[in-house]
């Protein structure tokens, strides 16, 4: 449906489930996918990884900037381009507000909205020089409406990811750079594991019938969404936030 043959996606959280479908979704489309993840081991020349398989895998720390500045510069100089960044990396907490202790609140904030910001700068650097290119951030209904389940520093950090998204929008715009995030409602990854550990799996089924739909979200209705939006079809849409919750929040 959407042509990205020859173009270079670079994906953080790869290795989680809406990484994964997102992942899939662009190979389908014929680009060329760099995953990024911690979870991957690492590699002595990420190089010669990023030439020899698609999709690449690549060890990446996005809470450590030397990590993502490497994992950029070895795409840049194994595929001479960087056309999208997916950042999707990411973790959630499920826990009283009064209860969340300081170090709580800077390990999300680190993770979630430090780490997304490391890879819009690297990733800004590239595109400004070439003049082209677009993020789509993951961020989540709770960053809109404040979290149902989930805590107040997973939907403070994830209200940052809208923002800092815009900011990145209006700064890339000169230089042909697209900004956008996605807001998924609960998604049925091991995310929801944070949840299922916390109020047990019946609340869980429970509160998936709140949403107008009934269920929860599939990853590959996350991945398709970032797709369209890291399109050219979507070349006059910048700084939105792109919401795909099955009907649970609807944005005047
Ligand atoms: N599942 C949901 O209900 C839901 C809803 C809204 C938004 N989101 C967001 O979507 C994104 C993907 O979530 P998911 O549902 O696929 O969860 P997931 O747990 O399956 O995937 C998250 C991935 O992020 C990786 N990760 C965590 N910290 C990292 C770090 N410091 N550096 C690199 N990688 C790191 C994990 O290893 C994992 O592979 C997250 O940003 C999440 O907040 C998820």
């Amino acid at each position: 449906m959407f042509d990205f043959k020859g173009k270079v996606v670079m994906v953080t959280g790869a290795n989680g489930g809406i990484g994964t479908a997102t992942t899939e979704a662009f190979l389908k489309q014929g680009a060329r996918v760099v995953c990024c993840d911690f979870t991957y081991p690492p590699v002595d020349d990420p190089v010669s990884a990023v030439l020899s398989a698609n999709p690449a895998k690549l060890h990446v720390d996005v809470t450590k900037k030397a990590q993502v500045a490497s994992a950029v510069q070895a795409i840049v100089k194994a595929l001479g381009k960087l056309d999208v960044v997916v950042n999707g990396a990411g973790i959630l907490r499920s826990k009283f507000f009064t209860e969340i202790t300081e170090e709580e609140w800077d390990v999300m904030l680190d993770i979630n909205l430090r780490g997304q910001f490391f890879v819009c700068q690297e990733g800004l650097k590239v595109m400004m020089e070439q003049k082209s290119g677009c993020f789509v951030n993951i961020a989540s209904f709770s960053g809109e409406a404040g979290g149902i389940m989930a805590a107040v520093d997973y939907s403070a950090s994830k209200a940052g990811v809208i923002c800092l998204t815009k900011c990145l929008a209006k700064t890339g715009a000169a230089y042909g750079v697209r900004a956008n995030s996605v807001a998924p409602g609960g998604v049925d990854t091991k995310m929801l594991d944070v949840y299922k550990a916390t109020w047990g799996e019946e609340h869980v089924a429970e509160v998936s019938h709140m949403n107008p739909m009934g269920r929860w979200g599939r990853p590959e209705e996350v991945a398709s969404g970032i797709v369209f939006l890291a399109s050219d079809e979507a070349s006059f849409i910048t700084g939105a936030c792109l919401d795909i919750n099955g009907g649970l929040l609807m944005n005047p």
